[in-house]
């Protein structure tokens, strides 16, 4: 028997660390890891990190400062740092913690074998390089699958360079993967069983893989992709308003298996602060982006992100955001108190009063809540197409998302992980709808 060790993962950040995780695991179970969700078993814990905003980035140290009890009581214990503040701190993180092996960032995850070959040797292993070989050629196929809804990575990160954000710092320039790959990653997905997958990349709609004839943007890539049967839904995230191509927005209208919810971060609906955030577009130019995409798709849910108290957001500015939120109206959004990040250009300039910053936040969410609320609201009475991720808390219950993306609750005693099957919306609660499965319903 080959000697099998544990390992715990702990995933911070977006879906991108969720993917990655998922693809690191493979690699490490490659060399006889398997995975447990609890940490005192493990032989080896990976904290998967995100460097996004303050708060995100300290939690590491919290949870390296939890680790150290166990790893006194079991010094073989081996800990690793992934992801963003991996890549942003490097050799940093092993003299704040000395107890840490490892740390590995995000463009380097092929190469967490040979690093545990030094760390088994009682070394540490520092990589925090942007190689010239893709890692993705150099990862093991996909195995750990969760259910019928999978992530798909076609493009990292990004040249955009927003003045408060760190990631074109810790995920790199922007590259697109080959189409080829991805076409065979999303086939093996769905003769695993995946039936919804969801396009990843910093900014996803700048995809440009290399592909037959050329170069093809995300709207080829998704019309291909639809093309495989047994894949029923498609989805993106995160895009940049700039990169809506046209192509992109016609696929909204034309193409059955893209899902109606789009995630479109705005950040502001203040020009002075658009323009110093460096998002390089209006606020009239966001309203033009979202009559084009309603006009494809008028059934279309929107989600965005916020930030507030950016440095220098008067209240005038504030005012406008709110305004932009009443004039587009959001099924969900993400909001921020602006967090100063280490070597950004925002992070120079003064900031705004932490009671301000606080008050506009709470203001921004109960609008959002409100909108979201109503969004779901919209929802009762309606057929929707559901699909099973996973069994409810109560029996005979199964839990999914709708098309819009809403998590439902559906009373079906017969309901299996991965059904696809229509179901009437009966009840909205704060963050879920509730409905029944309709007989004979399975849609695909
Ligand atoms: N690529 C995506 C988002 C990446 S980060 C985009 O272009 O929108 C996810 C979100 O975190 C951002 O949309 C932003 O709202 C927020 N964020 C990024 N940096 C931040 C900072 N320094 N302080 C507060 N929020 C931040
Ligand atoms: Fe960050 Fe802006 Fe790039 Fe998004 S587009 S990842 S917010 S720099
Ligand atoms: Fe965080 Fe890195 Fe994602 S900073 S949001 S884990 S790209």
């Amino acid at each position: 028997m080959p000697d099998t060790k544990k390992l715990f993962i702990k995933t911070y950040g977006c879906q991108m660390n969720v993917y990655d995780s998922e693809r690191m695991a493979e690699t490490l179970g490659a060399e006889g890891y398997v995975v447990t969700e609890v940490a005192e078993e493990a032989d080896m814990v990976l904290l998967n990190t995100c460097h996004i905003r303050e708060k995100a980035s300290e939690k590491l140290y919290s949870d390296l400062g939890r680790l150290r009890p166990l790893k006194q009581a079991k010094p073989d214990l081996k800990i690793g740092v992934a992801g963003c503040v991996a890549q942003a701190e490097g050799e940093e993180i092993l003299r704040r913690m000395p107890l840490v092996d490892l740390v590995v960032g995000p463009q380097s995850y092929h190469r967490l074998p040979g690093m545990m070959g030094e760390v088994a040797k009682g070394k540490k292993a520092v990589d925090t390089d942007f190689p010239a070989e893709d890692k993705f050629d150099h990862l093991p196929e996909r195995k750990m699958l969760r259910g019928p809804s999978a992530f798909l990575t076609v493009q990292e990160g990004c040249d955009k360079f927003c003045a408060f954000c760190v990631v074109p710092y810790t995920r790199g320039a922007e590259v697109s993967r080959p189409v080829a790959r991805l076409l065979g990653e999303a086939r093996a997905l769905v003769e695993k069983g995946v039936r919804e997958i969801t396009l990843l990349g910093q900014n996803v709609n700048a995809y440009h893989g290399e592909g037959e004839g050329g170069s093809w943007g995300l709207a080829r890539l998704v019309r291909e992709l639809a093309r495989i049967d047994g894949l029923e839904r498609i989805r993106y995230t995160t895009s940049h308003p700039n990169d809506m191509d046209d192509d992109l927005i016609a696929a909204h209208g034309e193409e059955a298996k893209l899902m109606p919810y789009l995630h479109l971060p705005v950040q502001s609906g203040s020009d002075r602060i658009l323009k110093a955030m460096n998002r390089k577009h209006t606020r009239e130019q966001y309203f033009r982006l979202v009559e084009r995409i309603r006009a494809a798709r008028p059934d279309i849910l929107l989600s965005s992100d916020f930030i507030v108290g950016f440095p220098g957001e008067s209240d005038a500015d504030f005012a406008d955001t709110m305004d932009l939120i009443r004039q587009v109206g959001f099924g969900a959004a993400f909001s921020f108190k602006y967090s100063a990040r280490p070597g950004t250009p925002a992070a120079e300039k003064d900031p705004v009063a932490a009671d301000i910053a606080d008050a506009r936040l709470q203001e921004l969410q109960a609008l959002i809540t409100s909108q979201q609320r109503a969004a779901q609201e919209a929802m009762v009475g309606r057929e929707v197409a559901v699909l099973y991720e996973k069994a409810g808390r109560l029996p005979g219950q199964m839990v999914g998302k709708s098309d819009h993306l809403h998590a439902v609750h559906v009373a079906d005693s017969e309901g299996r992980v991965g059904d696809l099957v229509r179901v009437r919306i009966t009840a909205s609660a704060p963050n879920s709808l509730a409905g029944a499965r309709l007989d004979g319903s399975i849609v695909a």
